[in-house]
């Protein structure tokens, strides 16, 4: 079992007892017992593990060990894999199995697994006797800087995704960067466009130590291509992981803790709104490929691109700023061809969003690297919005060579 002080360990702050802590490292999934058994209630005796066939293959013995290890009776109940799962018909065959395995109130929940299984787990924790305890361990980058920490949980409908879903915080959020040897590269893709995201809103420091480190992955895979000596990967790199994993995380906590429950009225640059930034597009583009061509995140990181270039074009950001955001997703990883898409397509789809207050789109934009600004539909120019989206799929896909 990792030390406890091998861990890195961010804390989320909020009110009404509802703080909690992030545990990040290699090996993590070693010490889920003991951190359920600090989080979850004192009278909790069973855990019930949420995860899918594929991630409980591959990490399932050691979580549920680890929690044995720390006393609870453990029983696991397996989603089938993927998005089109996340539904109301699923969480309720999880909500069957907590009751038959005769999980009480004062027990807990561990969703083991990527944002499909922490969002069913978690909701369906929410509403299990009115709300049970529940520990995530996400498995995923974009679950590891983003979805599992928040308290945002929920299912799709056939009306969108999303659309049902509670604030239930975590008591505890377990990151094991080991379970990123084993994720496909397009998921870490994926991630890493969110992990851009999150800089490029909120945190210019955030923003450069990303892409740092992304530059740093890039030039270690040529080298390897390459033949050369790769020296810096292996434990250093790991740990600089763990710590870019620990900084995206604390970014996320602080946008939660200002603003928990997303409120409406809110839009300013410290509002949980602005980690919509990219997703209005983003979401444009999945809809409008049936959810089929892009992850989830890939969308987003297009969805950026976009963002940023009506911020340029609206003369709020400068067009170097707009040249390193797009070198930042080019890092990410090689996204999905676009250029064949329809850009008034796109833009009719992003009218749709769930995201829209009052029947009009509210654009995050950015004024600078780490600096977000929540604007009108009706400041937006629908030409500009054309020529922006149109712009960011032509957006060569290839890394800058200086890189
Ligand atoms: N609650 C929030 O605040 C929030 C925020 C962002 C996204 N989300 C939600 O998160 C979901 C997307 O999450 P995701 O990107 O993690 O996708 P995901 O959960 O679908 O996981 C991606 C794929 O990777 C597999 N996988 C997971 N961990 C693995 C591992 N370690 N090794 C190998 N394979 C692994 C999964 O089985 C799946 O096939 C969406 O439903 C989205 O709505 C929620
Ligand atoms: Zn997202």
């Amino acid at each position: 079992m990792v030390d406890e002080s091998e861990l890195l360990s961010v804390p989320v702050r909020l009110g009404g007892g509802r703080s909690y802590r992030v545990e990040i490292g290699a090996g993590a999934l070693s010490r889920l017992g003991a951190v359920a058994r600090a989080g979850l209630r004192r009278e909790a005796r069973k855990v019930a593990l949420v995860s899918n066939p594929r991630v409980f293959g591959l990490y399932g013995a050691r979580a549920a060990a680890a929690l044995r290890g720390a006393g609870f009776e453990v029983a696991h109940w397996l989603m089938p894999e993927g998005e089109r799962f996340k539904t109301l018909r699923t969480a309720g065959r999880a909500l069957d199995f907590f009751s038959e395995f005769g999980l009480e109130r004062s027990d807990g929940v561990v969703a083991l697994g990527g944002g499909v299984v922490g969002d069913l787990a978690g909701f369906a924790a929410a509403v299990y006797l009115r709300g049970v305890s529940f520990v995530q361990a996400p498995t995923t980058l974009l679950s590891q800087i983003d979805s599992s920490v928040g308290g945002k949980t929920g299912v799709n409908t056939g009306a969108g995704k999303n659309l049902v879903g509670a604030f239930h915080q975590p008591s505890a959020v377990v990151v094991d960067t080991d379970t990123l040897g084993t994720l496909p590269r397009r998921e870490l893709t994926a991630g890493w466009c969110e992990a851009v995201k999150q800089g490029a809103v909120g945190d210019r420091r955030l923003f450069e130590r990303t892409k740092k480190f992304l530059a740093g992955e890039a030039r270690g895979a040529r080298d390897v291509r390459g033949g050369a000596n790769v020296k810096e990967s292996g434990a250093g790199r790991g740990e600089e992981l763990a710590r870019i994993i620990a900084a995206q995380c604390a970014f996320k906590a602080r946008i939660v803790a200002g603003d928990e429950r997303e409120e409406l009225a809110r839009d300013d640059a410290r509002s949980r709104k602005v980690l919509n930034f990219g997703h209005t597009v983003g979401h444009a583009l999945e809809a409008v490929t049936g959810y089929r061509r892009f992850r989830h995140g890939e969308a987003v990181g297009y969805g950026c691109l976009a963002a940023g270039e009506i911020s340029r074009r609206l003369g709020l950001l400068d067009e170097s700023e707009l040249e390193s955001l797009r070198g930042a997703v080019a890092l990410a990883g090689r996204l999905p061809e676009a250029g064949d898409l329809d850009a008034e397509t796109i833009r009719r789809a992003l009218r749709k969003d769930k995201k829209a207050v009052g029947g009009s789109v509210r654009w995050v934009l950015l004024e600078s690297l780490g600096r977000a600004r929540v604007v009108d539909e009706g400041e937006v120019p629908g030409r500009v919005v054309l020529a922006s989206i149109r712009a960011a799929l032509r957006t060569p896909r290839t890394l800058p060579s200086d890189s």
